[in-house]
């Protein structure tokens, strides 16, 4: 229980701190993933915090992440995005990888647009495609292990439609609208940082999985217990491998390919706020 209370202490802090520099409701949290971090250039009237100035967060240390909280307006709407995420496999505990999410919904945030770079499991996928999530499978631990943080929502949370419907019909109405296809499927999330052997992205697809990666959930978790509106988007940016194939995964490609999607995936965000 001592535990609970200084985490809500904390979330507290740094929302306080913040509401310092920014006056507004920021109604829709977004978070930008691997190489996606340029949606932020979409941002008008910019506050930017480096998350070293923030109690209690932590630095980005992955590549593709800048580490800045941003308040702003993305399409005359209030928003905070977060320039970068903490991963799991940085070495931060489950409770430091979702702790902005906590302070986005002290803050008043309703709705968080999460978005990631993964690997395409399903075979129709080609590097470069936009999957909406539509459910997710996990295998990183739960970030909601421990008391429960009565303030902020139920010991059980229901994980059924946790992604919008609403939110994911306005994205495909946009994406007709540029021109564009989006995919749909199932993230796995695994904790990295390895991405996986051939026989793990086969298993991942025999389990339901459509693409892979090592972020996202932890944060829909929690943004979930706190009951936002949640919508999650991954870029496909490497394809499963197979046993006998000689191309390797690697970081900075990942990166590359993200930061060529980022423009659509801007688009669609701005409709969805
Ligand atoms: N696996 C896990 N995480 C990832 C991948 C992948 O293939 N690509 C980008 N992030």
């Amino acid at each position: 229980m001592d535990n609970n209370i200084n985490l809500m202490n904390k979330i507290r802090e740094a929302a306080e701190m913040l509401g310092r520099h920014c006056t507004y409701t920021p109604e829709t949290g977004i978070i930008l993933g691997s190489g996606l971090g340029k949606m932020v250039d979409a941002i008008e009237n910019q506050i930017v915090i480096p998350y070293g100035e923030i109690p209690y967060f932590r630095t980005s240390t992955a590549v593709g992440h800048k580490g800045n909280l941003i308040f702003g307006t993305l399409d005359g709407k209030n928003v905070v995005a977060m320039q970068g995420r903490f991963h799991y496999y940085e070495g931060y505990t489950m409770q430091e990888v979702t702790f902005p999410v906590r302070v986005m919904s002290m803050l008043g945030v309703k709705r968080l647009l999460v978005s990631n770079a993964a690997g395409g499991i399903n075979t129709t996928f080609s590097v470069g495609d936009l999957m909406i999530i539509t459910d997710h499978i996990s295998f990183m631990p739960n970030p909601l292990i421990g008391p429960n943080l009565e303030q902020m929502g139920t010991r059980f949370p229901d994980m059924t439609n946790v992604y919008s419907r609403i939110l994911r019909k306005t994205a495909h109405d946009k994406a007709a609208q540029l021109g564009v296809t989006l995919k749909e499927g199932v993230y796995v999330a695994e904790t990295g940082p390895t991405y996986e052997t051939p026989a793990e992205y086969k298993m991942y697809g025999l389990l339901g999985g459509d693409a892979v990666g090592m972020s996202t959930v932890p944060e829909v978790i929690v943004a979930r217990h706190c009951g936002m509106e949640i919508f999650g988007m991954s870029v496909i940016t490497n394809c499963a491998k197979d046993l006998g194939e000689e191309c390797q995964n690697d970081g900075d490609e990942v990166v590359q390919v993200a930061d060529k999607a980022a423009d659509t995936m801007t688009e669609i965000f701005k409709a969805l706020v």
